[in-house]
């Protein structure tokens, strides 16, 4: 059930249960500490620290400039010139063997605009395998990969069909083929089913649900209703700072931050 948290009364005195944060129940893959991030001379994050699990949908919400899409640049190393700690599976990424371009292939980050390559449906699902050209491996690679990332209806019968013919939420769907066809540790989505239609958004839904099964994804997202339909955990950010982490059905029922009630209520937020 998806809350309207226009109308909703949250408790106003934090609530005495602990803040159920999944790291309790499941083994956590990657860990942030005191991560931060300066950009032409302004902080844009600060401090930053919370950890995900093995598996689910970890959603980052807060308001614009928040520092979302920094955050997600970071952990996939975009963005390199931050301090702090992040480590996945125990293992500094700064010390990844082969850089941050091994790390990129781990870390999969697919952003709010899909970005196809001009050239055939199955070419982009192959981007960045090595060895493609060993062609029974990558029919069967290119099937699950868009079957995983519930496009394989779709295009099934014009796989050599340029992918610049899809629509955009077919687009986005093969942009999240090809991040997974390389078996990423991680999958960091930026808004993805921002602009589209109910009907891609809801396919992308069901494949982000699917594949959370087995890895982590984070997804940022200003849609409230889908951080609550992806269930997992949720990351409220505000100004460069993670205001509060917990499971998605605490943190939208019994936020604990005065920051989150308001940015619940009223989806704004004032931090500064
Ligand atoms: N290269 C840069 N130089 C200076 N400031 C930057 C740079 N990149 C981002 N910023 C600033 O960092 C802040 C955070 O930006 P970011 O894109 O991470 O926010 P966001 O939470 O993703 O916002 P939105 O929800 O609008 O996408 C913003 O104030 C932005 O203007
Ligand atoms: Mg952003």
């Amino acid at each position: 059930m998806v809350v309207d948290l226009r109308h909703k009364d949250f408790p106003q005195e934090a609530s005495a249960a602990p803040i159920e944060s999944l790291d309790n129940q499941q083994s956590v893959v990657l860990t942030v500490e005191k991560l931060a991030l300066s950009l032409g001379g302004k902080e844009i994050l600060q401090q930053v620290g919370f950890s995900l699990p093995a598996s689910g949908v970890t959603s980052v919400i807060g308001p614009s400039g928040a520092g979302k899409s920094s955050l997600l640049r970071c952990l996939n190393g975009l963005e390199t010139g931050w301090s702090g700690s992040v480590q996945i599976d125990g293992s500094d990424i700064r010390q990844w063997r082969g850089g941050w371009d091994q790390l990129r292939r781990h870390v999969g980050l697919i952003a709010q605009k899909p970005l196809v390559f001009d050239a055939s449906i199955r070419a982009n699902v192959c981007f960045g395998l090595h060895g493609w050209r060993q062609r029974r491996r990558a029919d069967e690679l290119v099937k699950t990969s868009l079957q995983q990332a519930a496009l394989w209806d779709e295009v099934c019968e014009r796989l050599d069909a340029p992918a610049t013919t899809l629509s955009v939420g077919q687009q986005q769907r093969l942009c999240i083929a090809r991040a997974i066809a390389i078996k990423p540790k991680i999958l960091l989505l930026d808004e993805p089913t921002a602009s589209l239609d109910p009907r891609s958004k809801q396919l992308i839904e069901q494949s982000m649900l699917q594949l959370a099964q087995a890895i982590p994804l984070v997804c940022v997202t200003h849609d409230l209703e889908q951080a609550q339909r992806l269930k997992g955990q949720v990351i409220f950010m505000c100004d460069g700072r993670v205001i509060e982490q917990a499971a998605s059905h605490q943190l939208f029922n019994q936020p604990q931050q005065i920051e989150t009630r308001e940015f619940l209520r009223w989806n704004v937020c004032d931090c500064d």
